[in-house]
């Protein structure tokens, strides 16, 4: 017995090949690797006390991290462009609510942590370069003290954003491995997918 679908008018069929679009799977992936990048760097950056690669992890990690906010934007773009996309599960409204809810936070998250980041280099006096591209216009006046509270914040974020991207990672492989439906399949790559899902 199926429970109805949560797309009125779009029912769900097991039987059907659900896909994300390419551009989202390359989009989700890709955001990925960069938050892992930007995490790692700032990592491995607290056990370095040489300066001047002190100061090349931090810009790399504005860097990348910036990345995550444009990519961000396109992914929307992407993502309302397709709608509205199948359901990928037979899912009952209060699950489907929680996935939302779980993904709308991550979209804000990964547009506002950088810029709390940015708004922090800016209070504290430092220019973002954009991989040593060009510059960009501070975001706030120089105030250290306001640069505190942004550093509070940007870790704050980052924190959450870690446990949301946990909580959501485990309940795509429970999708697959437990209930052994086609959630995480359609989001993976054709190649690692296998051509039935
Ligand atoms: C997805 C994007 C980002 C994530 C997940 C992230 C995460 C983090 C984390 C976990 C820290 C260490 C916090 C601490 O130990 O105090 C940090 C520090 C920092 N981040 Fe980011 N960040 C991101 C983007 C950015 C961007 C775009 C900028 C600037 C344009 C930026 C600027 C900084 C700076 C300057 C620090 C050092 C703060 C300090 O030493 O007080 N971050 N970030
Ligand atoms: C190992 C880590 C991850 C796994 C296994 C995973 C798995 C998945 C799966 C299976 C979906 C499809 C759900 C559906 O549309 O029905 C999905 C969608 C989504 N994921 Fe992840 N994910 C991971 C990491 C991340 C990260 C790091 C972020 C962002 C910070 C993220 C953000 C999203 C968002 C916003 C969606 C909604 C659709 C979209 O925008 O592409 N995920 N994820």
């Amino acid at each position: 017995m199926t429970s109805p679908s949560a797309h009125p008018g779009t029912p769900f069929s097991p039987a059907a090949a659900v896909r994300r679009p390419p551009a989202l799977i390359f989009l989700h992936w890709l955001t990925l690797a960069l938050i892992a990048a930007v995490l790692g760097l700032v990592f491995v950056r607290e056990g370095i006390d040489e300066k001047a690669l002190r100061m090349t992890l931090i810009n790399l990690h504005r860097s990348l991290g910036l990345c995550v906010a444009l990519l961000v934007v396109v992914r929307i773009a992407v993502r309302l462009a397709k709608r509205p996309l199948p359901p990928t599960a037979d899912a009952s409204p209060l699950e489907h609510f929680v996935a939302m809810a779980v993904h709308l936070a991550l979209y804000v998250l990964m547009f506002v942590l950088p810029l709390i980041g940015w708004a922090l280099s800016s209070a504290n006096g430092k220019a973002v370069s954009f991989f040593g591209l060009f510059v960009l216009p501070p975001l706030v006046e120089q105030d250290e003290d306001l640069g505190d509270v942004f550093a509070e914040y940007h870790e704050g974020a980052a924190w959450l954003l870690l446990g949301l991207v946990g909580a959501h990672a485990a309940a795509a492989l429970a999708h697959h491995f437990i209930k052994r439906d086609g959630v995480l399949r359609a989001m993976l790559p054709v190649w690692l997918a296998g051509r039935r899902s």
